[in-house]
């Protein structure tokens, strides 16, 4: 039997994956399987990372971060019906689907940036993602998620910053309005 993928040995490896390159595309490219096998060992699982949170819709739990905020790793509970806006990170983010199908939109801004606060956008993509299955985004890219089942879903998620630490935002897309986004974290 192959020896047991832990958070601490991902972590490690998050280390020395980011400490040889600065290359998102080759960081997504080596963290994805990486996150994916963590996401299906669940070793690292706990049950209170079930506990969600009415208010927000959906409960984040951190499981890592180094002392300056990068390396984030979460434990996200998603609740039937509930979500996120369409959203970006600030950094990279690698997200392996651990229980449940998770409604993942990705969007591409069509303005061209000048008016502060002001964001038009349009659907790329739409996708159900699955548990063990990946979603990889740049920095840059936007989302949201929605668990639009009649259960509570779940995933690992990894940022190379705590998202709360970084120029970050939400977008309204019926006001194209474009504002800060920070998130409750346990
Ligand atoms: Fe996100």
């Amino acid at each position: 039997m192959s020896e047991r993928y832990t958070l601490d040995r991902y972590v490690e490896d998050l280390r020395q994956i980011t400490q040889k390159t600065d290359n998102e595309d080759e960081i997504i490219s080596r963290v994805g399987p990486l996150a994916q096998r963590l996401a299906s060992e669940k070793n690292w699982l706990q049950p209170k990372h079930y506990e969600t949170d009415a208010a927000q819709g959906f409960g984040a739990y951190l499981l890592h971060e180094e002392p300056d905020h990068t390396l984030a790793v979460f434990a996200v509970n998603w609740l039937p019906g509930r979500g996120t806006p369409p959203h970006d990170h600030g950094t990279w983010a690698v997200v392996a689907g651990v229980e449940g199908i998770e409604r993942n939109i990705r969007y591409r801004r069509l303005d061209d940036r000048s008016r502060p606060g002001y964001a038009e956008l349009e659907v790329k993509h739409d996708i159900n993602a699955d548990a063990g299955e990946l979603i990889c985004i740049k920095t840059g890219g936007i989302h949201l998620v929605r668990n639009e089942t009649d259960r509570v879903t779940l995933s690992l998620h990894t940022y190379g910053k705590h998202v709360n630490y970084n120029d970050r935002s939400q977008f309204d897309l019926e006001t194209k309005e474009k504002k800060d986004f920070i998130v409750r974290v346990e």
